[in-house]
């Protein structure tokens, strides 16, 4: 049997509650069981005595602290390469940058070795789980499909359907909705992979694709579908034009049926009540994307509103126009377009739309989002000691809703001290080597 056992603090949030605040667990002093890919056991260490657990199989990982694997709820894979992309705002920013380089994917060579380095740096960042946009090339889907499962990742991504307003080497001809059929075919539920049908936004998309891709949905209803939606003034003013008789931006994916509890829409900053309103009553998830949100100066996403509406939303980087794989940065973007709204997001509910909100929004608690017995061994061990600034940042006297601040304010991969991807060690800081030789003491 595969077992490990680590000592160490840890923190998450239970299931079975209704808030954040309830839901929030934190153990100073931890032993954590891991079994066969799951969480077999989490028991304060005090209760050791009590357990038949030898002693020596203890790695001891104190003063780190255990989280769940960050989920970010939206992200594009060929975009790593691009991110600082300096001077436009969303439509000429996507001419200028973004497509050139999802036309790189083209080549096989360059989209496999793309496709590695971005679940790398996933993993680097204690991204365990995401919601990924590839390029409109299968292969490239293929190459990020098998570069997570190689890993054992769960992981949900969709070839992106494109058949208007977009360079020609990017554009489906007949076989974008072949294609994405043949992909669910090979690789949803393949492991722990899941397939999203994927239209990168209206404006892209022919109303025939559109309604190629409901019924492709209804096909498989199990796989979700992510795209876009209301981002930038221009970009809502351009979707009415192509649309003359959609009622609003939603209504553009509502009448493909593409609009269900399976949907992630990514942005949803100039959404109207109602719009709020049908996002709430079919229970969509909204992808938070505060970086990309500044980066691109789309505007600020009101999350009272979205609260108030009972939304259910979760925080994404969205990299390329995100700037950082980092959950922790993404995480201290939200709160700084929050404190620009006057409403001070707490660390709780940043680590809540991370981790477990995120999973129960996206449909994927029954797997992963906390450490409860019996999910899936997805986690970070996160050590202060490994960036000065910070470890001096937290004293004795800081509490674990501060530390958790802190690190969304301060923190990005250099704190993590490594990822674990269904029980296995998947990433490993280089510079733990120093952490443990220097003779720092706990
Ligand atoms: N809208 C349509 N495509 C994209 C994209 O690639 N990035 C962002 N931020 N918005 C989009
Ligand atoms: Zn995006």
């Amino acid at each position: 049997m595969n077992e490990t056992i680590i000592r160490c603090r840890l923190a998450h949030f239970q299931d079975g509650y209704s808030s954040w605040d309830n839901a929030f667990q934190y153990l100073d002093d931890a032993i954590v069981v891991i079994k066969n890919e799951k969480i077999d056991k989490v028991i304060p260490a005090q209760e050791l005595s009590k357990t038949t657990i030898d002693e020596k199989n203890i790695l001891d990982r104190r003063p780190a602290l255990m989280l769940p694997g960050f989920i970010d709820a939206h992200v594009h894979s060929p975009q790593l390469p691009m991110i600082a992309s300096y001077g436009e705002q969303l439509l000429d920013w996507l001419q200028k940058y973004t497509f050139p380089a999802e036309i790189e994917c083209a080549e096989q060579e360059y989209s496999r070795l793309q496709s590695e380095n971005f679940i790398e740096s996933l993993l680097r960042h204690g991204t365990t789980s995401a919601f990924i946009f590839t390029t409109s090339y299968k292969h490239n889907t293929e190459d990020i499909f098998n570069a997570a499962h190689k890993r054992n990742m769960r992981i949900i991504a969709g070839k992106v359907l494109m058949d208007r307003n977009a360079p020609k080497a990017l554009l489906d001809e007949k076989d974008g909705i072949h294609d994405s059929r043949d992909l669910i075919l090979k690789y949803h539920e393949r492991g722990r992979l899941g397939y999203a049908i994927t239209p990168r936004f209206s404006a892209t998309s022919t109303p025939e694709q559109l309604h190629a891709a409901g019924e492709l949905l209804k096909e498989f209803p199990s796989v979700w579908m992510q795209t876009h939606l209301s981002e930038s003034q221009s970009e809502i003013s351009w979707t009415k034009q192509l649309f003359p008789d959609a009622t609003d931006y939603l209504n553009t994916y509502e009448t493909y049926g593409l609009h269900s509890n399976r949907s992630i829409y990514a942005h949803c900053i100039h959404l109207s009540e109602s719009e709020i309103k049908r996002i709430a009553d079919a229970g969509s998830t909204v992808a938070f994307c505060p970086s990309s949100n500044l980066f691109l100066g789309s505007g600020l996403l009101n999350i009272e509103a979205l609260h108030d509406a009972k939304v259910q939303y979760a925080l994404a980087s969205d990299v390329g126009a995100g700037t950082s794989l980092s959950m922790f940065k993404t995480m201290g973007d939200a709160y700084k377009v929050n404190q620009l709204q006057a409403y001070s997001l707490s660390p709780l509910e940043s680590y809540y739309s991370s981790t477990l909100g995120a999973a129960k929004s996206l449909n994927i608690d029954a797997f992963v989002g906390n450490l409860a017995q019996g999910k899936e061994a997805d986690f970070i061990l996160v050590d202060a000691r490994l960036d000065k600034n910070i470890s001096t940042r937290i004293t004795d006297d800081t509490n674990i809703q501060d530390e958790l601040f802190i690190y969304m304010t301060m923190g990005d991969d250099r704190i993590i001290h490594e990822t674990h991807v269904a029980g296995k060690v998947v990433y490993s800081n280089p510079l733990n080597q120093n952490l443990f030789n220097s003779g720092v003491k706990h």
